[in-house]
Parts: C-alpha cells; structure tokens; sequence
C-alpha cells in the first residue's frame, strides 16, 4: 500500500507556509468585519474546506457561526446550472447575517459564482468569498475570491482537505501528486 506521502512529488506549500497565511488570513476578516451588528456566518463547502476551516475559525478572534454546504459541479465543458446544491444552507435569519464562504480552492470558478449569487438571491446581508487556493489557469468564468492565500499553477494538488479519488485529504501540506498515481 503506498503511503498518503509517498504519492506526493513534492511540497508546493508547507504546512508552516499554510499556518502563516491562515493567520493573516484571519487577521483580515477581523478588521474588515469588525463593529458589525449583524451576525457573521463562516460557511464551508463540503468536503474539501473542512481542514482550512478548522484552521481558519481558530485563528479568528470576532464571534463568527460555522455552517456547510455541499454542491457538485456537473464537470468541465457544461454551462448553465452546472451546480447541483447536494446539502443547502437552512437558516431563516439571512437578512441579518454577513456569509463569509470558506473553499478550499477555485479552479473553473463555477461553484463560487454560482453560489455567491445563490445566497444573495437567498437574502443574505452579504456575501464574500475566500479561498486557500486559486488556479487561474484553470478558470472558466470570470470570478475573482475576495481573499486568497496562495495562487498557484495548474498542477494536480492533494493535502489539507484536498483529495484525489477521497485520498490524501489529511495531509498536513499542499503536495503536487505524482503523475503515476492519477494517469
Ligand atoms: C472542489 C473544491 C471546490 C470546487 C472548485 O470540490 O473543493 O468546491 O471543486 O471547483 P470549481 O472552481 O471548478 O467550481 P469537489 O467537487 O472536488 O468536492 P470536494 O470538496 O468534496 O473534494
């Protein structure tokens, strides 16, 4: 059996690169929303989020709430209503909380952009996006996250919530997976 680490060339971002960026990261929320009456909901898209969310609320000092949703894209070449909402967001106090989506990563930008509009449509008070990764190379419609940590190239990349066939997610770093594991 190969190991989670033996399947990665090599470390794109360390695990103390990673911890750095959380840090700054939640510094940032904080003084942006800071002084708000309104509530501030972090919500993590399932599954891949969940490690940088753990991170990420930890690191953030004004009260916020935790919640998840889980979409599917139908895959790349597909245009409209590409998203398939798995696990929806069910709150009736969206008119006075401030959502803050937490991804792991952007690649064609789909999930985002169709979500950001969703939850506006939905009520929320507003409605901002950030994301540990971001591939812009891969994108195929226009969307830019409020805040991003790391930008990075197209390469496959496994670790810290991010899988390959459900693997590797618990890695502690962002790894390029080896060629020979995914062709
Ligand atoms: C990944 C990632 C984002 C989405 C980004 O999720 O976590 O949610 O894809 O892709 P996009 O920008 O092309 O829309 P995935 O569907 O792989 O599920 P997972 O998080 O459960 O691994």
């Amino acid at each position: 059996m190969i190991s989670n680490s033996d399947a990665v060339e090599r470390i794109l971002i360390s695990e103390s690169q990673i911890n750095e960026a959380v840090r700054s990261l939640a510094k940032k929320i904080d003084d942006y929303y800071a002084g708000r009456q309104s509530r501030l909901l972090l919500l993590g898209i399932l599954k891949g989020s969940v490690v940088f969310m753990g991170d990420l609320m930890k690191q953030v000092r004004i009260p916020v709430e935790i919640d998840f949703m889980k979409v599917s894209s139908y895959g790349s070449g597909t245009t409209g209503g590409s998203v398939n909402i798995i696990l929806d967001l069910l709150r009736k106090d969206l008119s006075e909380t401030d959502i803050l989506i937490v991804e792991d990563i952007i690649d064609s930008g789909k999930t985002l952009s169709y979500l950001v509009n969703y939850l506006k449509l939905k009520g929320a008070k507003s409605v901002r996006t950030c994301t540990l990764l971001d591939k812009p190379e891969r994108r195929e419609v226009d969307f830019t996250a409020d805040w991003t940590c790391f930008v990075i190239p197209n390469e496959f990349v496994v670790g810290y919530g991010l899988d390959y066939d459900e693997k590797y997610r618990a890695l502690p770093y962002i790894g390029v997976l080896k060629r020979e594991i995914y062709s």
